[in-house]
């Protein structure tokens, strides 16, 4: 798998945060994922006044890139626009894991950026493909 410019990605996630919605929390959230082709797919939270129903920035930006055909990533970066730290929630672990199992990622906010993968955030990931 080639190595891509996370930093790159945590600038387009950085961008991609002014798309969101996020009137209940204030925490605008960005995400860009990248494809083994080199091709970004961005995304931002959508929350709801249903808190339950909102969606992070995450899996708007993967789910995007799925419903155009995309199944193989290479990197993730989720930007917040904070200083706290905010690496990626549970749910989006395994919603990732799903299709990239050892997703390097980088997440950052205002202040500082920490470079991981998701093996590391998800050990032993519940996924029943084989031969991933
Ligand atoms: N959020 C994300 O977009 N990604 C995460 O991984 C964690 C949380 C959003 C959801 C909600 O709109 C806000 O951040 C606060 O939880």
């Amino acid at each position: 798998m080639p190595k891509p410019d996370l930093k790159l990605l945590l600038e387009r996630a950085k961008e991609a945060a002014l798309g969101a919605y996020a009137p209940y929390s204030g925490y605008h959230v960005g995400a860009a994922i990248m494809t083994g082709e080199g091709e970004i797919f961005t995304g931002a939270n959508i929350e709801n006044a249903s808190y339950s129903l909102t969606i992070c920035a995450e899996r708007t930006a993967l789910f995007t890139a799925i419903n155009q055909g995309k199944r193989d990533f290479v990197g993730i970066g989720i930007y917040v626009d904070s200083e706290e730290n905010f690496p990626p929630c549970g749910a989006c672990r395994q919603v990732l894991a799903e299709f990239a199992p050892n997703l390097p990622i980088i997440y950052g906010n205002r202040l500082s950026s920490t470079e991981t993968d998701l093996a590391k955030l998800l050990p032993g990931a519940f996924n029943l493909k084989k031969n991933r």
